[in-house]
């Protein structure tokens, strides 16, 4: 048997997905299903005094019309621990259960109809009159902000972090960088829109429902409704994209189960787009402010950075933006501090590399201006800077070779071929830039199970309640099980999304691998020793499988296996790493941006499959080309509301904005961190993008741009 780990197999959920026999959460139709549209608030804050449905009551194919006034208290059962994935504190948004207005947009009520078109009209029918708040908290003011709660530092996520003395040696060092970077509310804009099927058979639940973590939203409706886990199944095999939206269970959710039970029939609950920007998240609005202090030599001596973030009325989301500029490098007087600006908003929650991308935006331009201060090459400075140790916890690391990622990126990308002064470069017109920084991630691992089953067919099938939101998840969890399983990967599938199956955590923070991975080889290890075990009994060869099976008269052959984290964590740091490098062309009148090409060269320990980690980092790559260049949610303060709340003005990349894009994966296993010797790589890809492009911009034009994203305007103005 060859490895199939390693090598790079095709999707062998592609075929299923391009001839459209691959279901999503909206396309499952039990038999009676009715549709259900939302009536959302119009006003950001205040407190309703009237609904009047009449007329969506009597409106064609209208089945139910729900409001506060008429919904069933839900029981709201608190979690014992809090999910990972919920904010620090706070409380959920408890739906149609008072008369409470928090945000724009919040729901007030729900319409079920026959049809779809029925629904959303008898929405637009209610009338909602309200006793508006006065001075909504709409306003992204720092000066409002407040230190993160206690809370938050049992989490990890405290006000204020502190090593050396930073202030006075940012007082005494040789030279100092001091600057405030902005960066907007973004959206995921999933493909894919939320959608929720609710089926109710006696006192048993099952929803089909797009999610990264099946068995969090089994246990959070559970809750909601009062009533035992084991009452919900919840299913979700293909997830069209998540990027963290789907990693909590949002109250559309709630919404779903709650028409079909008034209904007494299954009630499809589909996000349109433009409730999609007030209804899963969102990459919080984030200003830091970053002073670097360094020696002559380009040594840190003085790290600061401060962030100010937003979070709802309700919630305390507070995103991991400090987390990664403690430890890019080495520095011994080091202080972190985090503010919140509370908003009459939805809750933000993780972004695609929550806080670890953002925090290094402002950490990676600012190294930057350190580099131009300094007369330092930008790549040498970081090399000078290399963090032997995590600095924070002062630990080891699992693995980490990022001075081969700095090394082989720039080989690749030609960095030699950059003349450092500033609008030196040109082709034709154009101006041309070249930026890079450097790209890190956590790459920690959850306890996750798996079984594994082998049938007399000589065919297995492998299973475990992760999820695969584009990754390809079905693809490299088969690869593992082959290669543990020692057949050939034709004969082996991995079954996911879906709480009837072995548990696992969150399909999120680039985990999946790492984790449930484990647990998959884990379980086929087990499978395996028992076919060697019967090979021995009866003597037979192992390898022929199904000729054993058939022999000792089994049809099947099943294993469990688990795996978990273990001291690894307490005595090593595990980190992702990588260096990207960016070209741009500027145009000087117009201060447009194209982007020639993209190269990062990554560390993530083993790669299981290179045309998927590719695609993973790249993917990342067109993110952060939108980050730096294009992603903004334009916030209205009067309504508290996102303008443009939609596809056409919410700009994402297209294809014509993007030329070359390559990645290179260090050769290595990371031994420490987990037994597939994998550290994650989806977010990686996103991290140090924005920066990149920014410090390339720069290169360009010798303007800086600390507000992103860096549009023609900015530029020009700046
Ligand atoms: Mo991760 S925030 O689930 O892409």
């Amino acid at each position: 048997m060859t490895a199939t780990i390693g090598t790079p197999v095709s999707r062998v959920d592609g075929p299923a997905k391009v001839t459209g026999r691959a279901p999503y959460a909206a396309e499952f139709a039990p038999p009676g299903l009715a549709y259900a549209a939302i009536v959302e608030s119009a006003i950001p804050a205040g407190r309703i005094t009237a609904i009047d449905t009449a007329a969506a009551e009597r409106a064609p194919g209208v089945i139910l019309v729900l409001t506060h006034y008429n919904a069933p208290t839900l029981p709201y059962q608190p979690a014992k621990e809090r999910p990972a994935v919920e904010p620090v504190s706070g409380d959920q948004l408890r739906v149609l259960q008072d008369a409470d207005v928090t945000f724009s947009g919040q729901p007030i009520g729900l319409v079920v109809a026959e049809t779809q078109a029925q629904a959303d009209d008898a929405a637009s029918l209610v009338r909602v009159t309200y006793n508006r708040d006065p001075a909504p908290l709409t306003r992204f003011d720092p000066a409002r902000s407040r230190p993160t709660s206690e809370a938050a530092a049992s989490r990890g996520r405290g006000p204020e972090t502190r090593q050396g003395d930073p202030d006075g040696a940012l007082a005494a060092a040789a030279v100092r960088v001091e600057g405030t970077y902005v960066q907007p509310r973004e959206h995921h804009n999933a493909l894919e829109p939320h959608a929720t099927v609710a089926l109710w058979e006696g006192d048993h639940l099952t929803l089909w429902s797009k999610t990264q973590w099946v068995d969090n939203e089994r246990d959070e409706i559970a809750r909601v409704f009062g009533i035992p886990a084991e009452a919900v199944r919840v299913i979700n095999p293909f997830v069209g994209g998540a990027f963290g939206s789907a990693l909590r269970t949002w109250p559309h959710v709630t919404l779903a189960a709650l028409g079909a039970r008034r209904a007494g029939r299954p009630v499809r609950l589909e996000l349109t787009r433009r409730q999609l920007y007030h209804s899963v998240g969102f990459r919080p609005h984030t200003e830091q402010r970053v002073a670097l202090g360094a020696d002559r030599d380009g040594r840190l001596t003085a790290l600061i950075q401060e962030a100010v973030g937003q979070t709802s009325t309700y919630e305390e989301f507070v995103e991991a933006t400090l987390d990664a500029p403690a430890v890019t490098y080495a520095c011994p007087n080091r202080r972190t501090g985090y503010r919140l600006v509370k908003m009459n908003t939805n809750t933000p929650g993780p972004m695609r590399g929550p806080g670890h991308a953002t925090g290094l935006i402002a950490q990676e331009i600012a190294m930057d201006e350190l580099a131009a201060a300094l007369g330092i090459d930008p790549v040498e400075l970081r090399l000078r800077n290399s963090a032997e140790r995590d600095p924070k916890k002062d630990l080891p690391w699992s693995s980490k070779a990022l001075r081969a990622c700095y090394r082989m990126a720039a080989e690749r990308f030609d960095w030699r071929a950059r003349t450092p002064e500033p609008r030196s470069m040109r082709a034709g017109r154009d101006l041309v830039g070249l930026g890079m920084a450097t790209a890190l991630n956590l790459a920690p691992r959850y306890p996750a199970q798996a079984s594994a089953t082998l049938f007399a067919d000589g065919t297995a099938v492998v299973r475990s309640a992760t999820s695969d939101m584009g990754p390809g998840t079905y693809t490299s969890m088969t690869q593992v099980a082959a290669d543990a399983l020692g057949l050939p990967l034709e004969r082996v599938r991995f079954e996911l999304g879906d709480t009837v199956l072995p548990q696992a955590q969150e399909h999120g923070g680039s985990t999946t691998m790492a984790s449930v991975g484990s647990a998959v080889r884990d379980a086929c290890r087990a499978l395996r020793a028992r076919l060697d075990d019967l090979a021995r009994s009866q003597g037979g060869d192992a390898a022929d499988a199904a000729g054993l099976l058939r022999r000792a008269g089994l049809n099947r052959l099943d294993a469990d296996g688990s795996a978990e984290p273990g001291d690894e964590q307490k005595t090593h740091a595990s980190y992702s790493f990588g260096a990207v490098f960016a070209e741009v062309r500027v145009d000087p009148d117009l201060g447009t941006v194209r982007v020639p090409r993209i190269i990062g060269a990554y560390d993530v320990g083993r790669v299981v499959n290179p045309t998927l980690a590719r695609s993973q980092v790249i993917g990342g790559m067109v993110g952060g080309l939108g980050m730096a260049l294009l992603e903004e949610a334009e916030w209205d303060p009067r309504f508290g509301r996102v303008m443009n709340a939609n596809l056409a003005e919410y700009l994402v990349p297209v294809c014509a904005d993007v030329v070359e894009l390559d990645a290179i994966f260090v050769p290595g296993e990371d031994t420490i961190s987990n037994p597939l010797g994998v550290k994650g790589v989806a977010e990686l890809g996103l991290c140090g993008v924005a920066p990149a492009l920014a410090n390339a911009v720069r290169h360009a034009t010798g303007k800086r741009v600390r507000e992103l994203p860096i549009t023609p305007d900015r530029l020009l103005m700046a």
